[in-house]
């Protein structure tokens, strides 16, 4: 019986993504079973050696590590570079892996992981945390639903009930693929799954300063710490800001600490049309009870926890203190 949450992640590593998987590979309240990589923040190649860097940093080379979709279902690619760095992990010169991801293709990786939990007991079930575009995670869904017994929940970064940030409507994960997104919504609905939206609307809340990040480097050049900081201050530079947020590591510390964000169960669906709105998630806020009689338009079948407030020094501090190795029984 495990004590610690299973956990496993899906990235587009990412500069943000790096400070998740800092997160969810040093915790030890957090069991990372594998780390699945797709197209999104930079190539798909570009995703894979970021993310086998991070995980060796963190002395973590025994999680299996799968490459996934290098595009969108439909759409053609395209890479936020400009946010994340020429090499998508902001340009820092770290150490590269001398590994290459597993064998297993991404699907395949969670198909298993997910159906050897589902064999297991209660306390096996893994808690998916997408922080990248859905392709990954739709394609699963569609080919082996059955692995879904193997599922606790989902908890994505991704969409917003009020803000945009790749267009004024849509979030950059879901903009990337909003058919991959719909189709996982669709498929939680069908399977029973819950599902956690980390959006836009809680995403920027917690956030470390170009202070504590410079601090972080002078006080450890080399290890997590030292990855750290560097990916905190490279955010505040590229920004010309005085703090940065931690981004998709606010969905693992939500994994970690429920109590610090503010949820609303609430019908969303995802905007496959539209001018200036494809890719929006539509979080249905109407003042109702929800009997379809009323409103011939009715609701989304997905329920899902969104995410509306965030205590953000509460989830800074906690992923400060784990990085700098502070929280108690810190494995490394
Ligand atoms: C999301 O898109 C990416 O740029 C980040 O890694 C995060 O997952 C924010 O919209
Ligand atoms: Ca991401």
């Amino acid at each position: 019986m495990s004590v610690r949450t299973p956990i496993v992640l899906d990235v587009d590593t990412g500069v943000d993504d790096a400070c998740a998987l800092l997160l969810a590979a040093l915790h030890p309240s957090l069991d990372l079973r594998a780390v699945t990589c797709v197209g999104g923040n930079a190539p798909l190649p570009d995703v894979v050696r970021n993310t086998l860097s991070v995980l060796d940093t963190c002395g973590r080379q025994g999680v299996p590590v799968g490459a996934g979709a290098a595009r969108p279902l439909l759409e053609a690619p395209v890479d936020a570079r400009h946010v994340h760095g020429d090499d998508g992990m902001g340009d820092l010169d770290w150490p590269r892996s001398n590994r290459g991801p597993g064998s297993r293709q991404a699907v395949e990786l969670l198909r298993d992981v997910l159906l050897e939990a589902a064999a297991g007991s209660e306390e096996d079930r893994i808690t998916l945390v997408p922080l990248a575009p859905m392709t990954n995670i739709a394609l699963l869904l569609r080919t082996y639903p059955e692995a879904a017994r193997g599922l606790e929940r989902i908890v994505f970064m991704g969409g917003a009930a009020h803000l945009g940030n790749a267009t004024a409507s849509a979030e950059f994960n879901v903009f990337h693929d909003p058919e991959a997104a719909a189709i996982t919504l669709d498929a939680c609905a069908d399977l029973g799954i819950e599902v956690v939206m980390y959006g836009l609307d809680v995403f920027y809340g917690p956030r470390v300063s170009l202070a504590e990040a410079r601090d972080l480097v002078a006080a450890h050049d080399t290890g997590p710490a030292g990855l750290a900081g560097r990916l905190m201050a490279f955010q505040c530079e590229r920004f010309g800001a005085d703090s940065a947020t931690l981004g998709d590591a606010g969905a693992v510390c939500a994994v970690l600490d429920p109590d610090g964000l503010t949820t609303e169960r609430l019908p969303v669906r995802v905007e496959l049309a539209g001018t200036w709105s494809r890719g929006r998630t539509i979080v249905d806020r109407r003042d109702w009870d929800g009997n379809l009689a009323h409103d011939p338009h009715g609701q989304a079948p997905a329920l899902i926890d969104v995410a509306l407030e965030v205590d953000g020094p509460r989830y800074a501090r906690l992923w400060l203190e784990t990085v700098t190795g502070k929280v108690a029984g810190f494995p490394g």
